[in-house]
């Protein structure tokens, strides 16, 4: 053990396992917050199973409620951990027309991906800025860069990631500050979101990276203390198209990806 923790929300499935696969592999005490116990469990069997004496602890949270963040923060300190790389990983999203999708799904959204992201980073920047170390990674997505019709409110909550995380970066400098923080921006990637964002036949879930790469150069990025990460030169072909095209283009654009896939 490096005696290290990494505290990864969204840790038993997806991008965010494989985030914490990394943290395993560099023996740090990987700390593993999702809603469901069972999966969190499965996740530190797989951990467990491949990096030998690696210590896993099970947050069994919910982000989507307003106390979370600061249950969580309570729950850290009561075990006396220090965190030195916070992940903020969880999030979903929902397809189809805004007057269409039920609102209290909307407000979840609003809550795990954008809320609960900045409490968490404020209560534990805090403490980082403090000791002057310490990293946080905020998961954006590609649709941090453009409207997207028919994900209107997750791609505003992505947006609202890479608009937060670039402002506290330019603070951090100013302070002088050694602590860094790092947005990963992953392209369609191959994870449980399609099925829970109720998009899986459409084009964007049929060409989907691997969650294992997008999430290590996700780390790479982190460990260097990047701006940014953008894995795949689909996610530098957004990024770069965000900065010369207008948004009426970028949206139809976006929009095309969640179309049905040609079989
Ligand atoms: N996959 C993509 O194409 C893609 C592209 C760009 C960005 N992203 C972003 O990548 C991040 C990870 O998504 P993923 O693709 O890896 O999807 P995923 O496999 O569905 O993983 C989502 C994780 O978040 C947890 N989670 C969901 N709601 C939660 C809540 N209310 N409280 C606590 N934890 C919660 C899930 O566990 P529980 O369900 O047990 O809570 C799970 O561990 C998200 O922020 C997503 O927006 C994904």
């Amino acid at each position: 053990m490096n005696n290290q923790t990494a505290l990864i929300t969204g840790a038993s499935s997806g991008i965010g396992f494989e985030l914490a696969r990394c943290f395993a592999r560099d023996e740090y005490r990987v700390m593993l917050v999702a809603r469901h116990l069972d999966e969190l469990q499965e996740a530190a069997r797989l951990l467990q199973q491949e990096f030998w004496g690696v210590e896993v602890l099970l947050l069994p949270f919910d982000l989507s409620r307003p106390e979370t963040a600061e249950q969580l923060y309570a729950e850290t300190s009561r075990r006396g951990l220090q965190i030195d790389a916070l992940v903020n990983d969880a999030g979903f999203g929902e397809t189809g027309y805004f007057t269409d999708t039920d609102m209290q799904t909307e407000l979840n959204i609003i809550q795990v991906n954008a809320t609960s992201l900045v409490h968490l980073t404020k209560l534990y920047l805090r403490d980082m800025v403090r000791r002057n170390e310490g990293r946080i990674l905020q998961v954006g997505s590609v649709a941090s860069f453009a409207p997207s019709p028919c994900q209107a409110v997750y791609a505003a909550t992505k947006a609202f990631v890479l608009s937060f995380t670039e402002a506290v970066q330019h603070e951090l400098k100013q302070q002088k500050s050694a602590v860094t923080m790092t947005i990963l921006c992953p392209p369609p990637t191959d994870t449980n979101f399609f099925h829970v964002a109720h998009a899986e036949n459409t084009r964007a879930a049929s060409h989907a990276a691997s969650a294992r790469a997008v999430a290590e150069e996700g780390y790479d990025a982190l460990m260097d203390g990047a701006a940014r990460s953008l894995p795949t030169l689909g996610a530098k072909v957004n990024f770069f198209s965000s900065l010369l095209l207008p948004d009426s283009m970028l949206a139809t654009l976006m929009n095309t990806q969640l179309h049905a896939a040609e079989k």
